[in-house]
């Protein structure tokens, strides 16, 4: 529908920031000498659903803002719209497959869609086959995924539609990665990964304000806590807070779910998980004015980082936007540096009030934002921000006060993520592990006195920059952390 971004699709300037996709997609959309052409980008919709045997479904479905279940329900007015339309033009049999997230039953809506305004003598089966992957490591996710899920009716024509979808992944997927279940079991099989996600961050935050109070640190309590194999070691890194497009909005749409099925305890229970996320955006930016003696009016705040994580350029629900109103509602002079966020995103995301404008400067380097900045406030974990050695893991490797760990908590798997995936692909044009670390010694002369760092991502060694004369208050960290 849109002329714009399927034209940037179709440049060599691609609409979104993801680490070697475009590697991945030129190829297969540009052909070779050797190789025709078979990814195409077009808004011609009608057509490519005519030609199709499987149509996958990957249309937004956002938190409803209005109406019934708004502020948790999700909107698949998108998904509806791009159903009617596949109804609308089909006159061959298709596979329908529901790859965009959705609340449980959707399936069922789809068919009833399909069967009430589809062309007589035109078959349509319906699959949910939900996506796993996540930004910064996506076309990792996508060449190697922990698995496949594939839902279908429980019926032979049900079968023999997930049969040709399990076929599809088999070209580059291990068959027992495919995993084949029913439709519904599929459709909350999405849902309740991303909750118990979230949960495990929400869980590792709270925890890390308990370790503020009693001199403990979270890194080492999730690294001993994750070296149960019961446990693990992914997803324990405590943050200022987890943002993306999908926990909040997944963990919501199953707070609805719960209260629609007259199950309150069981929505009050997900709910805490994204109650202590926000509670957690807001302590940490009280901390910033309580530690800089109350009061922030006028003072310079450096901002690193503005993504919801490292590696995209997407900010949907990242951290940084609460945490960034709330310095500009305190009057602080803000500076903002992201290596990836485009500008024209951080002032949608600010809201382009006059107050932002007045208040906030969107800087294009680290030094820049720093210069004269009473604090620098690290909100993503960029590794270009980071101290010391690169270390190419989402794993927790706790920046420890105690001796070394024996125990090294890098799985080869993970680890692997970042690095180049495909045969055939160059590394990747912009990887950020090769951009020049920030210089903290530089940064030191730019600020003024006393320098304050607040790691929202606890990515800086608080001993080495301490020496360098800052005052560093790191997440969940009793020893440079202060206790609220
Ligand atoms: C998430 C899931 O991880 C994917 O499996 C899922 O497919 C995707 O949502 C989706 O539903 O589309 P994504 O949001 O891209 O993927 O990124 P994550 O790596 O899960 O991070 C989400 C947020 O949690 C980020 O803000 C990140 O910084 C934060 N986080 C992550 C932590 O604070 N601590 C951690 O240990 C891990």
């Amino acid at each position: 529908m849109n002329q714009k971004r399927i034209d940037a699709w179709n440049s060599d300037d691609l609409p979104i920031f993801e680490p070697n996709l475009f590697e991945v997609a030129k190829l297969p959309r540009d052909g070779s000498a050797d190789r025709e052409a078979n990814l195409f980008f077009t808004t011609d919709v009608k057509r490519a659903i005519a030609e199709a045997d499987v149509v996958f479904v990957s249309v937004n479905t956002p938190t409803k803002y209005a109406g019934i279940g708004a502020g948790f329900a999700s909107d698949i007015s998108w998904v509806e719209l791009a159903v009617r339309t596949i109804a609308e033009v089909s006159t061959t049999d298709k596979i329908i497959v529901e790859k965009s997230t959705v609340p449980c039953r959707t399936a069922e809506s789809i068919r009833d869609i399909l069967a009430a305004n589809g062309r007589p003598g035109v078959r349509f089966d319906v699959l949910s086959n939900p996506e796993f992957l996540a930004e910064g490591t996506a076309m990792n996710d996508l060449l190697h995924p922990d698995r496949i899920l594939i839902g279908s009716l429980p019926n032979d024509d049900g079968y023999k539609a997930a049969s040709s979808l399990v076929d599809m992944y088999a070209e580059w997927v291990p068959r027992n990665k495919i995993i084949t279940m029913n439709l519904w079991s599929s459709e909350l099989a999405k849902l309740a990964a991303n909750a118990l996600l979230a949960q495990r961050i929400s869980s590792i935050n709270a925890l890390g304000a308990v370790c503020e109070a009693v001199g403990a640190e979270i890194d080492e309590v999730a690294f001993a806590v994750g070296l149960d194999r019961r446990i693990g070691p992914h997803m324990l890194k405590s943050s200022v807070g987890f943002g993306g497009s999908c926990f909040k909005k997944d963990v919501l749409n199953l707070v609805y779910l719960s209260e629609c099925l007259h199950l309150p305890e069981v929505a009050a229970y997900w709910k805490a998980v994204v109650d202590i996320n926000e509670w957690q955006k807001d302590r940490f930016a009280k901390r910033v004015v309580s530690t800089l003696y109350n009061t922030i009016t006028n003072k310079r705040v450096a901002i690193l980082g503005f993504a919801y994580k490292k590696n995209t350029g997407d900010t949907r629900e990242s951290a940084a936007i609460t945490i960034v109103q709330s310095l500009i509602a305190e009057r602080a002079q803000i500076s903002i540096y992201d290596p990836e966020v485009k500008e024209d995103q951080i002032w949608e995301d600010l809201g382009d009030s006059p107050a932002a404008r007045k208040q906030v400067t969107i800087c294009s380097n680290a030094y820049e934002a720093c210069a004269d900045a009473h604090a620098v406030v690290i909100l993503t974990e960029w590794d270009e921000f980071k101290v010391g050695e690169y270390a190419s893991t989402d794993v927790i490797t706790p920046v420890s006060s105690g001796p070394p760990s024996p125990v090294s908590m890098d799985d080869g798997d993970e680890s692997a993520k970042e690095k180049v995936f495909v045969s055939g692909i160059t590394a990747d044009k912009v990887h950020h592990s090769l951009r020049p670390k920030l210089n903290w010694a530089r940064v030191a002369k730019m600020m003024q006195k006393p320098m304050f760092v607040f790691d929202g991502r606890n990515i800086v060694d608080p001993h080495k920059l301490e020496t360098l004369g800052f005052r560093v208050q790191c997440i969940g960290n009793g020893r440079f952390g202060m206790r609220q």
